[in-house]
């Protein structure tokens, strides 16, 4: 430790100010908090970035450790902001206000509106909520509220997410990042507002959190692996899902995804792969959808390997997927649909998907009627272990067709 930083810690243990912003509350022996106010931030409808910039970039330059930037309870109003490392020490971030895009004057890319990047250890919490202010008009741009880029071995916990104009949180290029305790809420009929998207990203958990927007819950996308759901109550929306997969040439694939303890309710869909139609190689394999309760889904379990929403495929719609899906299990999947087909596998032709098991799915489409199944392209027939009797009347009558959602 330089003289200059132990004169300012000798100070700051004695709650006076040091170089004027960290302010006297301790956190643990050689924390500090940066409280946004400190640096300039008002409650109110003045952009605040520049306040929160400052606090964020004296705490992540804090050489002592344990300093944690505090949004303090208010609303305050913040555009586009990017809070970067690497850092010392990452901060802990804590929001108890109310945060809400600036009103005009300040631009919100189609991007990210708060984003995190190039961080490891980082903590994002409080009982603060991040109002996007989003509406149900179909042509906004699409900004994500909370993004991690490049974060590792983080942590966002305990937040409240409303009315996003796009996804609420997006976890893009990390690593072993766990998303724990978020209430996200947004009216059903906004347009892809998905919940957590995870996407090139690995080891990452979602846990104990209660999802309802106008799109997936959960979705998770290219390049995603090891990736764990549990404990997710969804709806309304449109559940949780893997893709959409097949945009892109060279995709990277999914491989390795846990959806195990949730409840999905009132949604279009239950628990869905998607792939595009006429899209190049690519591929989903070992995913697992387990101890699921349904109640009132339109489309419980689906696999659906031409997906198109908005019907954006052109020539593409009528040419097979070729990306490969396998090793899909749903095992102990109860409740109820609200159509009466509660399975759908409908896979590509030219890669029609290996080794899916139905293993303990117990559905009902009311009123003791049989549910219909729809099955199409998989390799053997699904393996099915302690079926529901109920439940196994395949027929190939035509399902109700997918809603448009995501890309
Ligand atoms: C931060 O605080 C924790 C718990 O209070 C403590 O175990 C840890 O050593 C502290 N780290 C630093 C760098 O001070
Ligand atoms: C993250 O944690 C893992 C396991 O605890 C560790 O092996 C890895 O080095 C950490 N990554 C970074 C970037 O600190
Ligand atoms: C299942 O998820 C619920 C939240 O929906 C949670 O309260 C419960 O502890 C979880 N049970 C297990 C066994 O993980
Ligand atoms: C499948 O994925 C899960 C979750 O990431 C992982 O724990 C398991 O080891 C994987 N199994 C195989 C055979 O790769």
């Amino acid at each position: 430790m330089t003289t200059v930083l132990k004169v300012c810690f000798t100070l700051y243990l004695f709650a006076v100010v040091c170089g004027g912003h960290v302010h006297g509350v301790s956190n643990g022996a050689s924390g500090g908090v940066y409280d946004v106010t400190e640096y300039g931030a008002t409650p109110g409808s003045k952009d605040n970035k520049d306040a929160f910039v400052a606090a964020w970039r004296a705490a992540c330059g804090s050489t002592a450790g344990n300093a944690t930037v505090l949004v303090p309870a208010g609303t305050f109003a913040v555009g586009a902001v990017e809070f970067s490392g690497p850092c010392k020490n990452a901060p802990v971030f804590v929001i108890d206000g109310v945060l809400r895009p600036c009103i005009g004057g300040c631009h919100l890319s189609d991007d990210a509106w708060i984003t995190f990047s190039a961080l490891t250890n980082l903590l994002v919490t409080g009982a603060g909520t991040l109002d996007g202010q989003g509406g149900v008009e179909k042509n906004k741009p699409k900004t994500t509220t909370l993004e991690l880029d490049g974060v590792a071995n983080s942590t966002v916990r305990g937040l409240r997410f409303v009315d996003s104009r796009g996804f609420h949180v997006s976890v893009h290029r990390s690593s072993r990042v766990a998303a724990e305790g978020l209430r996200i809420h947004a009216p059903a009929a906004s347009h892809n507002t998905d919940g957590i998207h995870v996407g090139f990203s690995s080891h990452v958990r979602i846990i104990d959190s209660v999802i309802g927007t106008g799109d997936d819950c959960v979705s998770v996308g290219p390049g995603s692996t090891d990736v764990v759901v549990t404990g997710v109550i969804c709806g309304p929306g449109h559940g949780i899902s893997v893709g959409s997969l097949g945009r892109e040439e060279g995709e990277e694939e999914v491989r390795g995804l846990v959806v195990r303890n949730c409840t999905v309710r009132g949604t279009t869909n239950g628990l869905r792969i998607k792939t595009w139609p006429g899209s190049p190689p690519g591929m989903a394999s070992n995913i697992t959808f387990e101890d699921i309760t349904m109640a009132d889904v339109a489309n419980p379990i689906v696999i659906d390997q031409s997906y198109c929403p908005h019907d954006r495929c052109g020539d593409d719609a009528d040419k097979p997927s070729l990306v490969q899906i396998s090793d899909v299990t749903f095992r102990r999947i109860e409740g109820t649909s609200s159509s009466k087909v509660a399975v759908q596998l409908r896979c590509s032709e030219e890669r029609p998907c290996i080794g899916v098991r139905l293993d303990g799915v117990n559905l009902r489409c009311g009123d003791d009627q049989p549910c219909r199944s729809q099955f199409a392209n998989v390799r053997g027939a699904p393996a099915l272990e302690a079926p529901a009797p109920a439940l196994w009347v395949p027929t190939d009558q035509d399902a109700r067709p997918a809603p448009s959602d995501t890309e």
